[in-house]
């Protein structure tokens, strides 16, 4: 059995991390609050913990960090990576994916990069799915291997060209923001016009009955944004501005990103950073003089 490190047990790579434990008799995991990874080792037996990226030292070593900043920063400390593998997960832009794969190939590593579709709800519950892309196809099929299923239940393998998962990844996001906006601007237009928010419920769920219209239209329809679905409102924007860089170095023109990240601003600075991205409904109810 490889031995795997994790590094960042935020809301999402801690469940990951966690599901990997079968997988490996070596699970070491760093994080930058030292506390949190403690309370992993504790709930997780079996977990070691080291407190300096540079003690890593493991066959494979995955990242989810919050930021891009924040993966630059931690790449830059791994040590001699020869041999060994290196899958990041977090969401950024293909430029940072770049920089990570020369990174990973001076230090003597092999890169991949591997974002997930699938809120913390998804990763608990091994359900995400992985968005796997880099050099090479033994390397890729290696990490698959290990993703399914004990991580996701699907890993979509997008070939040697390591830009492509990024991409991938952010066009997914795109949607998902996309219809957390339009669900935001429905409830509203029925605010505003006296339709039952429930009777549109019924009719948005019954039509698109989807995790997403379900689960969004649900805390929206209740303005229960305080529960963070998938992502709060301040990391929605990191992912949001990302999808609009990658619009704007593509030539394509979007222009629900502009409507969103207006939204998510509005929310942000009401006070709302921390609670669920679909609290950019704010942003609209300013726009229909109703807040
Ligand atoms: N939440 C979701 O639904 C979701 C879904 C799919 C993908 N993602 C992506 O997955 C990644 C992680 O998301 P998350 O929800 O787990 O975020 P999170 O709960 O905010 O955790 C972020 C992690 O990054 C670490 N970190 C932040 N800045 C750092 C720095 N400068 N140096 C070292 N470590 C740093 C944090 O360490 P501390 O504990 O010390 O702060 C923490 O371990 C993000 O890229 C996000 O976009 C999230």
């Amino acid at each position: 059995m490889a031995s795997i490190a994790w590094i960042g047990l935020g809301n999402m790579g801690s469940p990951m991390a966690r599901n990997l434990l079968p997988s490996t008799d070596a699970l070491t995991v760093y994080n930058r609050t030292a506390s949190k990874a403690e309370i992993f080792v504790k709930n997780n037996p079996g977990a070691k913990m080291v407190e300096r990226v540079e003690d890593i030292d493991s066959d494979i070593v995955f990242t989810s960090l919050a930021t891009d900043e924040a993966v630059l920063q931690i790449f830059g400390k791994l040590e001699c990576l020869s041999g060994k593998t290196v899958v990041d997960t977090s969401t950024i832009l293909p430029d940072t994916v770049e920089q990570l794969s020369q990174i990973a190939k001076e230090k003597g590593g092999k890169f991949v990069h591997c974002p997930v579709m699938g809120a913390v709800a998804a990763a608990d519950q091994a359900q995400l799915i992985a968005l796997l892309a880099g050099v090479d196809k033994c390397c890729r099929q290696k990490i698959k291997k290990l993703l399914v299923p004990s991580v996701a239940r699907l890993c979509i393998d997008l070939g040697d060209e390591v830009t492509k998962s990024s991409m991938l990844k952010l066009c997914g996001n795109f949607m998902i923001l996309g219809i957390v906006e339009l669900l935001g601007e429905g409830f509203t237009l029925a605010e505003k016009c006296g339709v039952d928010k429930n009777d549109l419920y019924q009719v948005y769920t019954e039509m698109f009955p989807a995790p997403s219209f379900k689960n969004y239209g649900a805390v929206i329809k209740d303005g229960s944004h305080g529960t963070v679905l998938g992502i709060n409102v301040k990391n929605g924007l990191k992912d949001a501005k990302h999808i609009r860089e990658l619009a704007e170095r593509s030539g394509a023109g979007i222009p629900t990103i502009d409507l969103a990240i207006r939204n998510l601003n509005c929310a942000n600075d009401k006070g709302k950073g921390e609670e669920d991205w679909s609290a950019l409904v704010h942003g609209i109810k300013v726009l229909s003089n109703l807040e």
